[in-house]
């Protein structure tokens, strides 16, 4: 496995490996790895074959964290990352400095973003509101310094997924994005880097996603459409049994579309986000 720190240098490769015909598979990230990365890896390996190459990159993105945000204390740790990546068979890590990612001075500084109007709106978008323009735009610079044909993503985060897809249909990236499922620990709760935050009796606590996406299961089990805010009680009602939780937000909407769904019935998607203590927390699945 190589490390590249250099956009040039990362650049110059994918080009080479384009004219050698390689495919180019792409897990961008922002390190701090855990199983649920490793999974989005062994996809793109799957996708490019044993002839292709797997980059996977590592950037903690200053642009999609608010100000208030925990961009500095974001867990970083290269040596275990590029560890595991490299027993994971990845073909390149890709570890850019921040000056070669955003020109910071003043008169030359960056100042071209991407920002989707769309299935942006809502949810994430509103609780932080320029996030997606961040991922969006560092996920094209991504997209255009590794050149991959295809570029995984979790649905963990959903409608970060959707943004990308969005990005990519209507610029018309040659990317084919493709969502594999969200990782779970033994007890529900999806896995993310961000939970290493989660000391002491706030691990338990994390669990309240998961079980709020389980009683929205249940409430709409039995098949005729129930009004969201008849779920959206019960989901309050479990989170606030939880003393350091408190709930951001829980939206039921059309998978495709993610328009806001007022009847919900098998087949509509849930999102929510929660804080646990200071740690804010998202999850989501389809209600089946
Ligand atoms: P990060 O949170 O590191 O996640 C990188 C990728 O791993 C994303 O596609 C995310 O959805 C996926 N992922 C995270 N937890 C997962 C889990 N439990 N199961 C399956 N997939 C999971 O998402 C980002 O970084 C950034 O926004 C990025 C796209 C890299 C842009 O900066």
């Amino acid at each position: 496995m190589r490390v590249i720190r250099s956009v040039k240098g990362m650049q110059q490769l994918a080009r080479r490996w384009s004219r050698a015909s390689s495919r180019i598979g792409f897990v961008p990230t922002m390190g701090y790895l855990h199983p649920g990365h490793l999974s989005l890896v062994r996809r793109a390996r799957r996708l490019v074959g044993a002839s292709g190459k797997v980059v996977v990159s590592i950037y903690v993105n200053p642009t999609q964290f608010g100000p208030q945000e925990d961009f500095s204390r974001y867990p970083r740790d290269l040596k275990r990352d590029s560890r595991m990546c490299r027993a994971a068979g990845v073909d390149v890590l890709f570890f850019p400095p921040d000056e070669q990612m955003y020109l910071r001075q003043s008169a030359q500084a960056h100042s071209t973003y991407i920002v989707e109007e769309g299935v942006s709106q809502g949810m994430e978008g509103a609780s932080r509101p320029t996030h997606f323009r961040g991922v969006a735009t560092v996920v094209a610079k991504l997209f255009n310094i590794v050149q991959p044909e295809f570029a995984v993503f979790g649905a963990k985060d959903y409608q970060q997924a959707a943004v990308i897809q969005r990005m990519v249909r209507d610029l018309n990236f040659p990317v084919r994005v493709v969502v594999a499922p969200t990782h779970r620990e033994k007890d529900g709760l999806a896995m993310s880097s961000r939970n290493k935050y989660l000391e002491g009796p706030l691990r338990e606590q994390a669990t309240v996603l998961w079980r709020a996406i389980q009683e929205a299961k249940r409430v709409i089990a039995p098949g005729t459409p129930v009004p969201a805010s008849r779920i959206r009680s019960a989901v309050i009602k479990l989170v606030r049994r939880e003393p350091d939780a408190q709930l951001d937000y829980v939206e039921f909407f059309d998978p495709d579309s993610l328009a806001p769904m007022k009847q919900v019935r098998a087949g509509a998607h849930m999102a929510l986000a929660v804080f646990i203590g200071k740690t804010r927390l998202i999850d989501n699945a389809r209600l089946t």
